[in-house]
C-alpha cells in the first residue's frame, strides 16, 4: 500500500507525530490542586455536551500516560503534540504556581524524552481556568498578561528539555465558537465579546512568545491555527462575496495581523466593533515566529446569508461527497491548498500540520481488533496532500495526527471517535486501530526511504 504514497518527498527528518489535549484527555480533574477550567463548568452545565459528557475521567491519561507512551512507541512516531493545563499549573489563572501541577508535567516530559520522543507542547488549549473567566475571561486584557505569566512558569520550569513551544490552538474556535456561536466554553453568543476576546487572544500569542523566548533562550515558539478553504456556491456576485467575507472570518483575520498585515479592514468595518487597541499591539501579536502550526479538517463552500449570523455565509452541504463521522466534507486538496497560502501568500518559512485526522464509528470486533479503513483512507489522503505541497515547495517539517486516543471531543462528547488507537472508557483498554498500524507502517516507509 506505501508504494502509492509518496513518501521519499518528505525530508529525513521529517517528523511524525501525534497529537492530543489535556482537558480532552487528562481527566483527574480535581488531583494535585488543579481547579476548574471553562470546561469543567461548561460540560456540567446540562444540554451543553452530548449525553452531558464532560472530561472528570476522560481517557484517565493523568495516571495512564506510562502505557500511552508505550503507545506512541508501537506507532513509531517521534514527537508528540501535547497541552498544559493552565489550571493545574496556576489554578486561579494568576496566582502562585501549584508545584504539583507542573511536576506531572515534568515527568512526563522526561518519559517522552526517554522514549525518543519530542515533545511540542501547547500552553492554551483552552481550558481556561475558570477563575479568570469570572473575572471577565479573554473579553479582557489582563488575561492576555496572565496567560503570559504563566507561560513564563511552564517555559521556566520545561524550557531545559522542551524545544518545540506553541502558544494557542486555535484561537478562532476559542474565539468565534467560544464567544460568538457559544458552542464551546464559555458558551457566549455577543459579537462584541467574541471581537475582543479573538484581539485579546491573538495579544496573549505574542506576550507568550515573547515571556517563553525569555524563559527558555533557544525555544522555537509557533502559533497553531485552524483553517478551511472557502468556495463560493454559485458565481452569483452575492455567494462570491459571501466567500471573501468567510475567508476573512476563517481565515485572514487570524493570518494578517500574526504575518504582518494588521487586522483586516473589510472584517472590521463587517464587524463593526472597535477594537481594544493600544500603541504597539500589532507589533507584539506579529512578533516572528519559528513556526506556524496548521489544524485542517475540512473545506468549506458557501453562500450569501444576509439575515443569518455574521459572517452572513451560510455553509451550503454539498450532495455526494464523501464525508466524516463528524458530517464533515473529506477533501485532502484543501490541505495542499492552505499549505501553498501560508508559504506563497504568507511566506511561513517553517509549518507542521499539527493536526489533521477524522472520527467515524468504530467498535472492537470480537477477535479483538478495531477496523476503521476509512480513517486509514483520510489518512493516506492526507499525508499525500502533505507530500504533494512539499513537491511543490512548502516547507512542511512534520504531521502530527489528530489524535492519538479517542477523547472527549469537546460539544460531541464521547461518540466522535478520532483516535488511532481506540479507548473503551469503561474499562480504558487501548486498543491500536488498523489506521495506527497504517501510520506505524507509513513511517517505517519513510525512514526506509532515506
Ligand atoms: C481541533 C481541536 O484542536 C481539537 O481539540 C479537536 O478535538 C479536533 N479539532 C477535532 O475536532
Amino acid at each position: 500500500m506505501s508504494e502509492s504514497l509518496d513518501l521519499a518527498a518528505f525530508p529525513a527528518d521529517f517528523t511524525w507525530g501525534t497529537a492530543t489535549s489535556a482537558y480532552q484527555i487528562e481527566g483527574a480533574v480535581c488531583e494535585d490542586g488543579r481547579a476548574p477550567s471553562i470546561w469543567d463548568t461548561f460540560s456540567h452545565t446540562p444540554g451543553k455536551v452530548d449525553n452531558d459528557d464532560h472530561g472528570d475521567v476522560a481517557c484517565d491519561h493523568y495516571h495512564r500516560w506510562p502505557e500511552d507512551i508505550g503507545l506512541m512507541k508501537r506507532l513509531g512516531t517521534d514527537a508528540y503534540r501535547m497541552s498544559i493545563a493552565w489550571p493545574r499549573v496556576m489554578p486561579t489563572g494568576d496566582g502562585p504556581v501549584n508545584a504539583a501541577g507542573l511536576d506531572f508535567y515534568d515527568r512526563l516530559v522526561d518519559a517522552l524524552l526517554d522514549a525518543g520522543i519530542t515533545p511540542n507542547v501547547t500552553l492554551y488549549h483552552w481550558d481556561l481556568p475558570q477563575a479568570l473567566q469570572d473575572r471577565g475571561g479573554w473579553t479582557v486584557r489582563d488575561t492576555a498578561e496572565h496567560l503570559a505569566d504563566y507561560a513564563s512558569a511552564v517555559a521556566g520550569r520545561l524550557g531545559d528539555r522542551v524545544t518545540r513551544w506553541a502558544t494557542l490552538n486555535e484561537p478562532l474556535c476559542s474565539g468565534w465558537i467560544g464567544h460568538l456561536e457559544g458552542r464551546m466554553a464559555p458558551g457566549l453568543t455577543d459579537l462584541t465579546a467574541a471581537v475582543h476576546a479573538s484581539y485579546h487572544l491573538l495579544l496573549a500569542h505574542g506576550l507568550a512568545t515573547r515571556a517563553v523566548r525569555a524563559a527558555a533562550p533557544g525555544a522555537q515558539v509557533g502559533l497553531v491555527t485552524n483553517h478551511s478553504t472557502v468556495e463560493a456556491a454559485s458565481t452569483r456576485p452575492e455567494d462570491i462575496a459571501a466567500a471573501t467575507r468567510m475567508d476573512g472570518h476563517t481565515n485572514r483575520w487570524w493570518l494578517d495581523p500574526v504575518h504582518g498585515r494588521g487586522f483586516p479592514a473589510d472584517m472590521r468595518e463587517l464587524y463593526g466593533v472597535d477594537l481594544p487597541e493600544r500603541p504597539g499591539d500589532l507589533d507584539t501579536i506579529a512578533v516572528p515566529l519559528d513556526w506556524h502550526g496548521l489544524n485542517y479538517y475540512f473545506p468549506a463552500t458557501v453562500t450569501d446569508d444576509p439575515h443569518g449570523p455574521v459572517p452572513y455565509a451560510r455553509e451550503v452541504r454539498l450532495p455526494d461527497v464523501p464525508r466524516t463521522g463528524m458530517d464533515w466534507q473529506i477533501d485532502a486538496g484543501g490541505l495542499e491548498a492552505l499549505l501553498l497560502r501560508l508559504t506563497d501568500d504568507y511566506g511561513v518559512r517553517k509549518l507542521y500540520v499539527t493536526e489533521n485526522g477524522s472520527a467515524f464509528p468504530d467498535s472492537v470486533s470480537p477477535d479483538g481488533t478495531v477496523h476503521d479503513p476509512d480513517r486509514a483512507r483520510y489518512l493516506e489522503q492526507h499525508v499525500s496532500a502533505c507530500a504533494r505541497a512539499v513537491r511543490k515547495g512548502v516547507p512542511l517539517a512534520g504531521y502530527y495526527a489528530w489524535s492519538l486516543l479517542d477523547n472527549f471531543e469537546w460539544a460531541y462528547g464521547y461518540d466522535k471517535r478520532f483516535g488511532l488507537v481506540h479507548v473503551d472508557y469503561a474499562t480504558q483498554t487501548r486498543t491500536l486501530k488498523t489506521s495506527g498500524l497504517r501510520y506505524a507502517e507509513i513511517i517505517r516507509a519513510h525512514r526506509g526511504s532515506h
